[in-house]
């Protein structure tokens, strides 16, 4: 995708924390409103899409209605079709809460589709129409208030929604093949690569940008900034992790990067030279830590806060307090359950305007 693509589009989520998909989704996208599980719509797409690691793909707005084939049928016949060449149906009961029968969705549509004249290519169709069926999502209900014009979030309770759409873009979201016990170097407690895309994302990485990771450890932070087309820095207080990090970003990483030894406290980077920190605190139950975990995380956000505008922390507790009483706005916060005892408390941060 190059440029920006305007226009009304639906994008089908990753995961099951819609809210933080749609916080990712809106660094590539405008005004992303979630309306359904695992559905959200926005206005327009930016470059910079494809690289997103918590939305499946977006397509092109037809409509919305019920989630019942009948309505969606009926929103087929009636709705307005620019486009010349073959089609396919590509039906989806996202996170299985619409309880539809995706074959018999396909059939269906593809059928509505041969009686306006299209001729149906399964295999390489020249467009692709997504039909996403969906029941509620407690994210939907929360934005239920916000002016999204036509289109209604379904609360709960309601009989869900079906969104059809030309496929426009897909993720390239090739994590799975690319785990942290794949790399040269690894350590426990290396963050999931889907994940790290997302921080950066949100963190703003992008090309022509810098990233500062100040505690890298194996470098997963690193090596997804650098796949985004940023240049990524790390540092890390472990002379093993620092040449580990190296190893990694050597073998997997295209285009610069540096890794240095050093405390997340006093990094060697001149003030406001670098567009984004993002850091995983240590947990202090995998990783060691140089000093008592307080002090060098408040001080690794205040010199986070002197050489950036932007962050984003990730820890086991939330380091709002610790993040605002050096300068930093708490933009907006996360919660992502890892397991029975461990919650990752993500904390997206901007640099206060008040000049504090
Ligand atoms: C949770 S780990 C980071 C894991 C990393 N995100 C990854 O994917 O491998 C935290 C790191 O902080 C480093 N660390 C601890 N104290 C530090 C300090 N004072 N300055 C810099 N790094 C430090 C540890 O060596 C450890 O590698």
């Amino acid at each position: 995708m190059s440029g920006r693509c305007f226009g009304v589009y639906v994008l089908e989520l990753v995961g099951q924390d819609d809210r933080f998909a749609a916080a990712e989704a809106a660094t590539a996208a405008s005004d992303v409103t979630p309306i359904a599980a695992g559905l959200a719509t926005a206005r327009g797409l930016d470059d910079g899409f494809e690289t997103l690691a918590l939305t499946h793909r977006a397509a092109e707005l037809v409509g919305t209605t019920d989630a019942s084939l009948d309505s969606a049928a009926v929103l087929l016949e009636a709705a307005g079709i620019d486009r010349d060449g073959t089609v396919a149906v590509r039906a989806r009961d996202v996170r299985s809460t619409a309880g539809i029968d995706t074959q018999a969705a396909e059939r269906r549509l593809g059928q509505v589709l041969v009686d306006r004249g299209f001729e149906v290519d399964l295999e390489d169709p020249d467009h692709v129409l997504q039909a996403f069926f969906a029941g509620a999502d407690d994210a939907s209900a929360v934005d239920a208030d916000r002016d999204t014009a036509d289109i209604v979030p379904v609360a709960p309770g309601d009989d869900g929604l079906c969104a059809l759409g030309w496929l426009a873009v897909e993720t390239d979201r090739d994590f799975a093949d690319r785990q942290p016990t794949d790399r040269p170097f690894f350590q426990p407690g290396s963050m999931d690569p889907a994940l790290a895309r997302a921080l950066v994302n949100l963190a703003g990485a992008g090309p022509g940008t810098t990233v500062l990771d100040p505690m890298c450890g194996t470098g997963g932070l690193l090596l997804e900034a650098g796949r985004v087309g940023a240049t990524p820095i790390g540092g890390d207080a472990q002379r093993k992790m620092v040449r580990g990090a190296g190893e990694n970003l050597r073998a997997l990483l295209d285009g610069q990067w540096h890794v240095y030894r050093g405390d997340a406290g006093r990094v060697p980077i001149a003030d406001d030279s670098i567009d984004a920190v993002v850091f995983d605190a240590p947990y202090g139950r995998q990783s060691k830590i140089e000093g008592d975990l307080d002090t060098l995380v408040a001080d690794a956000l205040a010199e986070a806060r002197r050489v950036a505008a932007r962050a984003v922390v990730v820890g086991d507790r939330p380091w709002n307090d610790a993040a605002e009483s050096v300068g930093w706005t708490v933009e907006s916060t996360f919660q992502r359950r890892v397991h029975r005892s461990l919650i990752r408390h993500v904390a997206i941060l901007q640099s206060r305007t008040d000049g504090v």
